[in-house]
């Protein structure tokens, strides 16, 4: 991270989400092909370029589940997967939309992706799972990243995916493997292996050391009592070599705090030592998370211009231009593969400004309760940022 000519301020977020140069190949052509192949309800369209009129035919499937995702759901999630109608809305609109999340989070953490790579060369094959992996977003990602950023050999792949709709599965397989063609340093490198099963019973069956783990958006979706799934945290993370394990979630307070109270939740059951180097991210240290409950809840929000001509047109028909990708996250670094310590200056933002009198005044994440700071004059902070305090650890 570059330093700001201020003192005790390291500069916002570089970031802007960057996309890698297949990425329009894979939104514009790859994405419609496949859905309009697998979902046409006529024989004799499937083969036909996607058109406008196909837009606008998909597109009622695109609002309505985008409705269902925003809507409170006391009672859990339905399984929209089991309709074929949502499986090709969430390839059309979804899949780029998670995926740039999951692009940005690789952004935001280069060590761990380095970590993962290093982790596969060891082994002489990438090993990476993907749970609630529905269809494949966050592999595809990870394919679309590697393809941009390894310059040399790319080792052997091997996915293990599971979800509890087989089919989104099968439609994730099918563009995993058409990307896989398209590209000479990934064809006949990556091999897949599916399971139907519930998050909180995939641990079980995957290979006893993996590269890295994603969870996208996926724990929101079922409210799962404790005792079904304190099992699975503790040999997840045995396995989660390399890159260690990616969680992501909507950036909603519901997900957000379910994300901050399993963090605490492993660091008080030694599923992880209590050092701040076995988070990649957001967290720089290894105290309580203070949003775990309450008003506010810990998520993030990069301003990003998701490339892609069908993309921009569902999302200005949902009346929702993306200028943003919000997100509640958890990066937990492997045992072998730690981060890197934050120095102990160090502090997250995590609030925007509150507007408290003439100065700005900001949340800075702290164990147990978020401290108040107000910035240097003329200082624009965004939530997110790491900032360095001058006085330090020392102060609490
Ligand atoms: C919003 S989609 C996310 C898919 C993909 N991971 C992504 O980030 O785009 C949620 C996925 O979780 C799956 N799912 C829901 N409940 C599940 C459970 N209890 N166990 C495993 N998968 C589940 C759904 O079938 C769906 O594929």
């Amino acid at each position: 991270m570059m330093k700001s000519k201020k003192p005790g301020h390291f500069t916002p977020r570089v970031i802007q989400s960057r996309f890698p140069a297949a990425w329009t190949w894979f939104v514009d052509e790859l994405i419609p092909a496949t859905a309009k192949k697998k979902y046409s309800p006529k024989e004799s369209w499937k083969e036909k370029p996607f058109s406008k009129e196909d837009a606008r035919f998909f597109f009622k499937g695109i609002e309505e589940l985008s409705n269902l995702f925003t809507e409170e759901r006391p009672k859990g999630m339905v399984p929209y997967f089991n309709h074929p109608k949502y499986r090709c809305a969430y390839l059309l609109y979804f899949l780029p939309l998670q995926a740039a999340k999951f692009l940005t989070l690789f952004e935001l953490n280069p060590g761990a992706l380095k970590a993962a790579l290093q982790h596969g060369r060891e082994q002489k094959v990438l090993r990476i799972a993907d749970i609630g992996a529905g269809p494949a977003t966050a592999s595809l990602a990870f394919l679309l990243w590697i393809l941009e950023n390894e310059k040399g050999e790319i080792p052997r792949i091997e996915f293990y995916w599971s979800d509890t709709q087989s089919d989104i599965l099968k439609d994730g397989k099918e563009l995993v493997e058409s990307l896989s063609n398209q590209f000479p340093k990934l064809r006949d490198k990556v091999e897949i292996h599916l399971s139907t099963l519930p998050w909180w019973k995939s641990a079980s069956r995957l290979p006893d050391e993996l590269s890295l783990t994603f969870l996208g958006h996926v724990l929101n979706e079922s409210a799962v009592p404790t005792q079904m799934s304190e099992a699975f945290w503790p040999d997840l993370i045995d396995r989660a070599s390399g890159g260690g394990v990616l969680m992501v979630e909507p950036a909603a307070r519901k997900s957000s705090q379910y994300l901050s109270r399993l963090r605490n939740e492993l660091f008080s059951n030694d599923c992880i030592e209590n050092t701040p180097q076995r988070i990649w991210g957001p967290c720089l240290h290894a105290g309580n998370c203070p949003l775990a409950e309450g008003r506010d809840w810990c998520h993030f929000s990069v301003p990003t211009k998701i490339p892609g001509e069908w993309f921009k047109g569902f999302s200005e028909n949902l009346g929702s231009e993306r200028q943003w990708v919000k997100f509640s996250y958890l990066w937990v670094a492997s045992a072998s593969h730690p981060a890197p310590l934050p120095p102990a200056t160090a502090r997250r933002v995590i609030s925007d400004t509150l507007s408290q009198g003439l100065k700005a005044t900001h949340l800075l994440c702290e164990p147990d309760e978020a401290r108040k700071w107000n910035p240097p004059s003329g200082v624009r902070i965004w939530r997110g940022d790491v900032v360095k305090l001058s006085k330090g650890r020392e102060e609490f």
